[in-house]
């Protein structure tokens, strides 16, 4: 057990790093709360802010003196990983260095390339065929790389976020226009998809966190999540959401969106995505498991409401689940 009990998180404004902020929080540590803009609203007592861009690694691994533990939570916009994504990641490390603290990273699918396979585990290899599978191999690399500066680092993969602030797949696309009687999904729904509902990954991080010193020096392990196919996954919906007659199911336009990303980059990056809702794919907990025991695991049609609620749909919520992991 981590008898020190004191946290950093980058990017604590965001989807994962908000959800790590609470849970962190809520759990007992003291965490120092790394954003380049201040919150919105007061932080709770446990948490501080370390109002300091990641352009400044000495300042802030300064300000957040006796973290033994260190959450990479930043993400660059999505055009702009070429450009940010390394530099994040050498900033991240210097302040690990600095710190003596392990380093977590937030995985994704995305090492595995287009042709991933359906299941997922550590030993799964990497397949730089993509421009982001390329980025995030390179991120890893630099993470084992640093092992010979002394860095301790672990890296915690999990599908798409759901559950915690907006901007994903889920509030973008799924139920954008729900309130118009229609769900969007972006791939045939009868393929299994990666989800990570982010109360239950946050909940992953802490008891990683609380377990890091018992770990290898590099290592990696996968968060099972909620594999579900569109199908599965839209008909939650709808049970949270108990329309008088079903919803309008519609499929994302990919050729359209392909076609506009030809002028318009942001598209053309969502489309090189594409296959990951056409290749179905789920993500294997058992060498997590080992080290957590059982993972954190909220029950889908819970989690589905919970999220539309927090979005601000009129879901079926019990009001304690809404609270529980309200971070964002
Ligand atoms: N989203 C998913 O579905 C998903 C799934 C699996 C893994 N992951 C991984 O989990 C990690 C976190 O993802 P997320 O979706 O939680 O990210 P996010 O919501 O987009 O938040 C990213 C945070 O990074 C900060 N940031 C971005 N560029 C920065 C820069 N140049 N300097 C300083 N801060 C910067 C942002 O600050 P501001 O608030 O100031 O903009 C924001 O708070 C990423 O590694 C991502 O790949 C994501």
């Amino acid at each position: 057990m981590n008898t020190h009990r004191s946290v950093l998180i980058l990017g604590s404004r965001g989807r994962l790093g908000a959800a790590l902020v609470h849970t962190f929080a809520t759990t007992g540590w003291t965490v120092h709360a790394q954003m380049r803009r201040p919150l919105d609203t007061p932080p709770d007592a446990n948490v501080r802010p370390v109002l300091i861009p990641m352009t400044e690694p000495a300042r802030i691994a300064a300000a957040a003196t006796g973290a033994r533990v260190i959450v990479h939570a930043l993400n660059p916009a999505y055009t702009r990983w070429e450009q940010e994504a390394m530099l994040l990641m050498q900033q991240a490390i210097e302040i690990a260095l600095r710190l003596n603290a392990r380093l977590i990273f937030a995985g994704n699918v995305y090492e595995f390339g287009a042709d991933l396979p359906e299941v997922l585990n550590e030993r799964t290899p990497f397949a730089a065929n993509t421009s982001k599978a390329r980025i995030r191999i390179a991120l890893d690399q630099a993470l084992q790389d640093a092992r010979s500066r002394g860095l301790r680092s672990l890296v915690l993969r999990a599908g798409d976020f759901f559950g915690s602030g907006r901007g994903s797949w889920f509030d973008l696309a799924i139920v954008k226009d729900l309130a118009r009687g229609t769900l969007l999904y972006p791939g045939p729904t009868d393929r299994a998809h990666a989800w990570a509902y982010l109360p239950d990954l946050a909940r992953a991080f802490e008891r990683m966190a609380d377990r890091e010193s018992a770990l290898p020096d590099f290592a990696r392990y996968h968060f099972a999540g909620h594999t579900l196919t569109g199908q599965m996954l839209l008909d939650s919906i709808e049970t949270a959401m108990k329309p008088e007659r079903p919803y309008r199911r519609k499929q994302l336009p990919w050729g359209l969106i392909g076609a506009v990303g030809r002028i318009y980059r942001p598209w053309a990056a969502l489309h090189e995505m594409a296959y990951l809702w056409q290749r179905p794919h789920r993500l294997d907990g058992q060498a997590l498991r080992d080290v957590i025991g059982i993972e954190p695991h909220t029950p889908v049609d819970q989690a589905i409401g919970d999220t539309l609620h927090r979005l601000g749909f009129a879901g079926s919520v019990p009001a304690d689940t809404a609270r529980a992991g309200g971070a964002a």
